[in-house]
């Protein structure tokens, strides 16, 4: 079955091996797959639900379609485009949230975290972000949507969306129910500092992540520098649990040499730590630096990638205008 792929990533700055690996790897593999359409979107809509600098945030912005590209998402085979040049993401947000309930946004636990203690003081666009990725998602019949698990409720929010406009509005099938694709056994990467946090673009401390955008003897001073214990490296997955930074570790080589943890478990069995970094230094080196000098390269010709954004917003507008168009229709406007 041709399965249609729609994902976005916030123009936030900062994008890391986290990042990378949870997120952007698996879109240039679903981008590689012949039979996929695929949609990458830079959700800048999304990243002014909390406060940013609009000089940095076109930045970013360039930065992350340039990461999308020197990654390998091939511009030509799928979309790539921003969220705020087709204005029919706002439009049908707006639509949609008239849809959505007040009681299932209530229950979106990711407002709760980013929000804090003061809601009060939250803005409205963070609390009714979920209802604009729904519109993302719809607009282009998607079928599935490769997402980290903590965009799993996001993505309950979006099916709950779709089904009740359909039932409200006699539309069988029309807004199509995606299905979210999330990557097996897959845990997410965790700070170098922390192995109990995760890896995140706002963590104070640089030595905490590998930015995309990093150099060599940064990679390595930071895998050097990253928190371990002081026992040699595990023998099996259960000695794993207890130990978060040795398990980090591990995952980020197995995550980078596509090979699972237990044979990367075998393989570095009863080994010391400083010996295990340097070969973690070397694959980091071998598939990040690549894609940094390419960032960098890419960052240099805004005119290439101006054009990028030109065409990503030729091809989504004609689907996404098509479809709003309907959806109006629908609601007898
Ligand atoms: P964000 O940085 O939160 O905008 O996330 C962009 C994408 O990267 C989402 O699909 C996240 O699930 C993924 N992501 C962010 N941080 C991590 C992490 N530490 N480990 C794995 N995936 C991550
Ligand atoms: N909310 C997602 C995140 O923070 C980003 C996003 C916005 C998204 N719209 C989307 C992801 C549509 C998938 C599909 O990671």
């Amino acid at each position: 079955m041709e399965k249609k792929i729609f994902s976005g990533v916030q123009p936030t700055g900062n994008l890391h091996l986290g990042n990378y690996l949870g997120a952007i790897k698996n879109f240039v593999k679903l981008n590689n797959e012949n039979q996929n359409e695929c949609i990458f979107c830079v959700v800048d809509l999304h990243a002014i639900t909390v406060a940013q600098d609009p000089k940095k945030l076109k930045d970013n912005i360039y930065e992350t379609i340039a990461t999308f590209i020197a990654s390998g998402i091939d511009p030509e085979k799928s979309i790539i485009f921003s969220q705020s040049r087709v204005s029919a993401h706002s439009e049908t947000a707006w639509i949609l949230s008239c849809v959505a309930r007040m009681g299932w946004l209530n229950r979106m636990t990711q407002f709760k975290d980013k929000a804090g203690k003061d809601k009060e003081k939250a803005s409205i666009g963070l609390y009714s972000y979920p209802v604009l990725m729904a519109a993302d998602i719809l607009l282009y019949d998607t079928t599935h949507v490769p997402v980290g698990d903590d965009q799993k409720q996001h993505l309950e929010l979006c099916r709950d969306i779709a089904q009740k406009f359909n039932n409200d509005f006699n539309v069988n099938g029309f807004f199509k129910i995606p299905e979210p694709l999330i990557q097996k056994n897959f845990s997410r990467i965790m700070s170098l500092r922390d192995g109990t946090k995760k890896m995140s673009k706002s963590e104070l401390s640089d030595l905490s992540r590998i930015n995309l955008t990093d150099d060599k003897d940064q990679i390595i001073n930071k895998i050097k520098k990253s928190k371990t214990d002081t026992l040699l490296l595990p023998s099996s997955n259960t000695d794993l649990e207890k130990r978060p930074e040795a398990k980090n570790l591990i995952s980020i080589y197995s995550n980078l040499m596509d090979v699972n943890l237990d044979d990367t478990i075998n393989k570095f069995s009863g080994k010391n730590f400083s010996e295990f970094k340097e070969i973690l230094s070397q694959v980091l080196v071998d598939k990040i630096i690549p894609i940094s000098s390419e960032i960098k390269k890419l960052l240099k010709d805004k005119n290439y990638l101006d054009q990028i954004l030109d065409k990503g917003q030729e091809r989504s507008n004609k689907i996404a205008s098509k479809k709003l168009k309907k959806i109006q229709e629908i609601l007898g406007f």
